[in-house]
């Protein structure tokens, strides 16, 4: 398995890779119209193009015999969770796999590379939020020693409210 950098060039196969893992994943938690809107507003080429072309956005993708079977996106961010700006923080903002691959490692070894980006730049807290009724994805960051904050915020996919759980893990 071979983890790198998303380029501006891979911005198609982000799009499709991420259109289809969030798919996949919540498929029947809101309605076709919501879901198809949301697809086309967060992973459509202009939004990923823009995305890919900020330095500070890191995408990376897990490829398996040159394919990529999942990615992670994380970002220095404090605009959606207040308490953040207490220390140097690095948001967890997506990692998605094909469900091929689910419990093989793949989502192990993007986590790992994330927190030795974590550790090498300097960062005191880890953080993401994560659906509530998303219990495989909790017991994974659990695993990983992320922590339920209690701290909860909205997360609707178009007119279908959900709600998002604030995990965090202290690095230092
Ligand atoms: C979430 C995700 C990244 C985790 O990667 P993974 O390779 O599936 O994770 P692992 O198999 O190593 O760990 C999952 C754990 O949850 C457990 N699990 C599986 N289904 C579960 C369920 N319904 N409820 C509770 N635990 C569950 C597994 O047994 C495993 O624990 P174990 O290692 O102690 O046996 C991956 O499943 C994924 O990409 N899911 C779809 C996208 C997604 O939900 N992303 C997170 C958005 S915040």
């Amino acid at each position: 398995m071979l983890i790198r950098r998303v380029e501006l060039k891979d911005a198609e196969t982000l799009s499709a890779l991420a259109s289809k893992t969030f798919y996949d994943t919540f498929v029947g938690t809101c309605t076709e119209k919501d879901m198809e809107e949301f697809l086309y507003e967060y992973y459509n080429i202009e939004q990923v193009n823009s995305e890919l072309s900020d330095a500070n956005d890191y995408f990376y993708f897990a490829e398996v015999d040159g394919v990529a079977v999942g990615y992670i996106r994380f970002k220095e961010e404090y605009s959606n969770f207040e308490k953040m700006k207490q220390w140097k923080a690095l948001e967890l903002k997506r990692l998605y796999i094909l469900k091929e691959f689910h419990g093989k490692g793949v989502a192990q070894a993007l986590i790992d590379f994330y927190f030795q980006y974590a550790q090498e730049n300097d960062y005191e807290m880890a953080w993401l939020g994560v659906w509530e009724y998303n219990f495989r994805a909790q017991k994974f960051y659990q695993k990983n020693g992320f922590e339920d904050t209690g701290e909860k915020h909205p997360f609707p996919i178009g007119s279908t409210p959900q709600t998002d759980i604030w995990y965090w893990k202290k690095l230092k």
